[in-house]
C-alpha cells in the first residue's frame, strides 16, 4: 500500500486528477469506479476542469458506482445517480449510457445485485477505483463487520454513518435511508487500482486503523491491505494518527515521477 500526505486535500486531488489523466492516455476506454460524498470531489473538480479545457477526454470510458440508497424517491437529489451525474459526469464528454450504478428502487434486489456485479465483468473490471473512508471505517457502504469476500449486496448504514450523511439530509440522521446497495469488499479488491481519499482530523482514527491496523472486518477499509495496487491519498489531518506519516512523506519524495501513483 502506498501512503501519500500532501499539506491540503486539494494538492492529493490534483495528483489523482493526474493518475486519471494518464490512465485514459494509455487506455481511453478504461473502466473508472467512482465514489460519491465529499472526499472525491477537488478530484472531479479537476477532472471537469481539464476535460473543459480539452486536456482529456472521457469519450470511449464508462463508469461505475459503488454504492446507491435503498427507498429515495426516484428524484430525490440525494440519489446517488443523480449527485454523481451533477458533480462529474454530467460535465464530463462521457458517451450517453457510460454510467450505471445499482438501482436502489429495484424490486428484485438479489437481481439487481447479480445484474450490477455481471455489468461489472463484461465491462473488463474496473481499472482506477475511487474510494472514500467512514469514520467508522467502511468503503463503499460495506459498515463494519462486512465480509472481506462480499459481492455487490443490500446493507444496513450504521447509526454513525447515518448521522455523518444528515447534512445531505437537512440534518436529520433519521432521514438518511437506513439500507443500501453496496459494491462487496471482494468487488472492490477485483478492480486493479484502488484510491482511496481522505482529508480532516475526523477521518484520522479510521485512517490509522485501515492502514496501520489488522485486516479485520471490524475495519472494513483495511481490506485495501490486501490488494497490490492501492493508495491511500491523505492531507497533513487525515495522516495525523499515522505511526508511519514521517516514513510515508520520505517514500513519496524521493519517488520517481514517472513512476506516478
Ligand atoms: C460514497 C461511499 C462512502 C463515502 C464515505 C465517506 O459513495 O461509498 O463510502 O466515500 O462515507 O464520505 P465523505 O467523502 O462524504 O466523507
Amino acid at each position: 500500500m502506498e501512503v501519500v500526505i500532501t499539506p491540503t486535500a486539494a494538492g492529493g486531488a490534483a495528483l489523482v486528477a493526474d493518475a486519471v489523466v494518464a490512465l485514459l492516455a494509455r487506455r481511453p476506454a478504461a473502466v473508472l469506479g467512482l465514489a460519491t460524498g465529499s472526499s472525491p470531489l477537488g478530484v472531479y473538480r479537476e477532472l471537469v476542469e481539464r476535460c473543459r479545457a480539452g486536456r482529456v477526454s472521457f469519450r470511449a470510458a464508462r463508469a461505475f458506482l459503488l454504492d446507491e440508497y435503498v427507498g429515495l424517491p426516484p428524484a430525490a437529489p440525494q440519489a446517488y445517480a443523480r449527485v454523481i451525474r451533477r458533480d462529474l459526469t454530467d460535465a464530463l464528454d462521457l458517451a450517453p449510457g457510460a454510467v450505471d450504478g445499482p438501482d436502489g428502487a429495484a424490486v428484485d434486489v438479489p437481481g439487481e445485485c447479480a445484474r450490477y456485479e455481471a455489468a461489472l465483468a463484461a465491462a473488463g473490471g474496473v481499472d482506477l477505483q475511487l474510494l472514500g473512508i467512514g469514520t467508522d471505517g467502511h468503503v463503499g457502504f460495506n459498515e463494519p463487520g462486512s465480509s472481506l469476500a462480499s459481492r455487490t449486496r443490500l446493507k444496513t448504514l450504521t447509526r454513525r454513518t447515518r448521522t455523518d450523511n444528515a447534512r445531505f439530509f437537512g440534518g436529520d440522521p433519521d432521514a438518511v435511508p437506513r439500507h443500501v446497495l453496496t459494491q462487496g469488499l471482494g468487488t472492490l479488491l477485483d478492480a486493479r487500482h484502488l484510491v482511496l481519499l481522505a482529508s480532516g482530523e475526523a477521518k484520522a482514527a479510521a485512517v490509522a486503523a485501515a492502514v496501520e491496523g489488522p485486516v479485520s472486518a471490524s475495519c472494513p477499509a483495511s481490506v485495501l491491505q490486501l490488494h497490490p495496487h492501492a493508495t491511500v491519498v491523505l492531507d497533513d489531518a487525515a495522516a495525523s494518527r499515522l505511526a508511519g506519516a514521517d516514513h510515508h512523506r520520505e517514500t513519496w519524495a524521493g519517488k520517481p515521477a514517472w513512476q506516478g501513483l
